[in-house]
């Protein structure tokens, strides 16, 4: 599998930060900073905030997500946006499962694999989160937790697709997963990925780590085999340390 070049995916999720100005400042700044990479990258900015950051990003190689989607695509759902609107609204990815909407909105893996349908099918790509808590890690069943996650989430078969590791215990908290834990993590995950999809489409697929990521931790983090990038939360904020954690792996 190691033979596979995967090109490195860098998500910067604000999360619900930032109004209008902040995000232009910070769109004016990025692109510079980042230069010619040949990772991708993406933003997944607050959904108010979505048209402007397009705008603010044409021209740019750097890409812009929704942070959630409804898996129908119109209707009587107040509060939800749906892929098409994300699409209108200028994106090209859509996070699926970030354990902050498990955990606040009730998101079952069932739910999750709609929303990763929904978002293909209107031709966005899914970023589709899993992760284990400390309570599961503690009790040896995360490797279970993150089989089961997995195959929930892509029991439709979604595609285009990439992975984001993310252990809630890693989350906001500072404490990243080593570098040897998050490898041995994203290989169980290439390997249970490679039961569902195959191997040769598993090898080819992004997985990539969150968790506290900052430009201190980036580079021993990538430098693992099974890690292609990453989705940066906190850091993400500050145009300055998201390019620095890119240009930390070579990107
Ligand atoms: P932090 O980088 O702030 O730990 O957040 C990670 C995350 O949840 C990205 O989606």
């Amino acid at each position: 599998m190691s033979a596979i070049q995967r090109r490195p995916l860098f998500g910067g999720n604000w999360k619900m930060h930032k109004v209008t100005a902040d995000a232009e400042a910070y769109c004016a700044k990025l692109p510079g900073l980042v230069g010619e990479s040949s990772a991708e990258i993406v933003i997944f900015p607050p959904a108010p905030l979505l048209r402007s950051v397009s705008a603010a990003l044409r021209g740019s190689s750097i890409a812009v997500g929704g942070q959630d989607i409804h898996p129908d695509s119109a209707g009587a759902f107040t509060g939800d946006v749906s892929a098409v609107q994300l699409v209108d609204a200028g994106c090209r990815w859509a996070l699926c499962g970030h354990s902050e909407r498990r955990r606040d909105h009730g998101e079952t893996d069932e739910l999750i694999a709609g929303k990763g349908l929904a978002a293909v099918a209107s031709g966005l790509s899914a970023l589709i989160c899993i992760g284990e808590s400390a309570a599961e890690r503690e009790a040896g069943r995360a490797f279970e937790v993150l089989e089961r996650q997995l195959a929930g989430a892509l029991a439709g078969r979604p595609e285009p697709f990439a992975l984001a590791y993310e252990p809630v215990w890693a989350i906001g908290t500072g404490k990243t997963a080593t570098p040897e834990t998050a490898q041995e993590t994203h290989e169980f995950i290439r390997d249970a990925l490679s039961d569902l999809i195959g191997q040769a489409a598993a090898a080819s697929k992004r997985i990539v780590y969150g968790g506290s990521v900052n430009p201190e931790n980036a580079a021993s983090l990538i430098a693992k085999r099974d890690i292609d990038g990453f989705l940066v939360g906190g850091a993400s904020l500050d145009p300055d340390q998201f390019s620095a954690i890119i240009r930390s792996c070579g990107s």
